[in-house]
């Protein structure tokens, strides 16, 4: 039998190239993008803001699921170019699902934890009132709404503080401030779930293949997030002693920042729908980071005994962790 087809939009992205090659396994897989900066061998040139473009794309391939990664995810620039925030991340996700509705494809929409003002004390459900704080937040709000007056076989995904390869994240931030300063000031009062994007993409992967065969059951929306949480700062700690970066950190609040965009204090997404649908919980964040970090330093440290230690570390303490039980 011949494999179902999938296209996965902002393909050089950061979640978009962990989707690529966790799909590529199972399906056949079409990766779009403005260009092509992962190497993604299927991958078709498309702007998702442009009608006749996504129209050719999805006559060329009918895919029988669409997963919409793309976006605009600059969050303090979306603040001061809301033209372009609103054509990507309301209009370009119009585009894709309104054809996607007409051939009958899933559709499967990343949104975000953005869509909350945070104030709620406890993990957000999928059934909370969203009220964005910032603009990015309205874009992928509009664009939920869209689809689930539109569309009878969709998933919205809202997730959180994604990092992985390919974009700019916070693990790299820290890293790179580390070996510029002595001393790191980081925000402690805004709280998340930091998530792998190898992580997601499996999830993703999972909640398919029950999607697969049943979109109207299952359809609807889904918080997807490692476990656990924590603030930046905390974040932040784990990353200076796992990597042995010896910079000091020091919390502070969001508000001195004085950043455009208004972030939620509380971003805590609550899992459980999710895991009843695939029984299989998404593992803690600290695991899921230090997984990441030993990539980082085998990726990066072929030839370097500074980053050959860092394994060492790592491994050390994720092992001395899994003895303890
Ligand atoms: N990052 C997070 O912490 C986070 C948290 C919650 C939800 N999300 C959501 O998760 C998804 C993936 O996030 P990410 O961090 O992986 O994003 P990302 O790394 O910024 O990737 C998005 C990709 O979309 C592309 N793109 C932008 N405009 C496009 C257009 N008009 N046509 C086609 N492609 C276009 C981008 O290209 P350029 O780079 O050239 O613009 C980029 O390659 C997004 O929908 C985001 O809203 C992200």
């Amino acid at each position: 039998m011949s494999k179902q087809k999938v296209i996965v939009t902002g393909s050089s992205g950061m979640l978009g190239r962990a989707l690529c090659g966790v799909l590529d396994k199972d399906y056949q897989v079409f990766g779009i993008d403005l260009e092509n900066r992962s190497g993604f061998k299927k991958f078709v040139k498309c702007d998702i803001t442009k009608r006749n473009e996504v129209r050719k794309v999805f006559s060329a391939h009918h895919p029988d699921v669409v997963v919409h990664a793309a976006a605009f995810t600059d969050v303090d620039a979306c603040e001061s170019r809301r033209k372009k925030a609103k054509l990507i991340n309301t209009g370009g996700t119009i585009n894709l699902a309104r054809i996607a509705g007409k051939m009958g494809s899933i559709f499967v929409f990343l949104s975000t934890d953005y869509v909350f003002d945070g104030r709620k004390k406890r993990p957000y459900l999928e059934s909370d009132k969203p009220r964005p704080l910032n603009f990015y937040g309205r874009t992928k709000l509009l664009a939920e709404n869209f689809i689930r007056r539109n569309l009878d076989k969709y998933f919205i995904i809202r997730t959180t503080w994604l990092y992985g390869k390919g974009g700019k994240n916070f693990i790299n931030t820290v890293i790179k401030l580390s070996r510029d300063r002595r001393m790191i000031k980081i925000v402690d009062d805004q709280k998340g779930a930091p998530t792998n994007v190898m992580d997601l993409a499996e999830s993703i992967g999972r909640l398919l293949e029950k999607a697969v065969a049943r979109p109207q059951q299952y359809k609807g929306i889904y918080n997807i997030t490692n476990s656990g949480s924590c603030s930046w700062y905390s974040m932040a700690k784990e990353i200076v002693k796992k990597m042995n970066l010896g910079v000091k950190t020091e919390p502070i609040k969001s508000k001195e920042l004085k950043r455009p965009a208004k972030r939620p204090l509380n971003s805590v997404l609550n899992n459980n729908k999710f895991k009843r649908l695939v029984k299989k919980p998404m593992r803690n964040w600290k695991d899921a980071l230090s997984a990441y970090l030993i990539e980082l330093c085998a990726a990066n440290g072929k030839n370097s005994g500074k980053h050959k230690r860092n394994i060492d570390h790592l491994n050390a303490i994720t092992k001395a962790k899994v003895n303890k039980g």
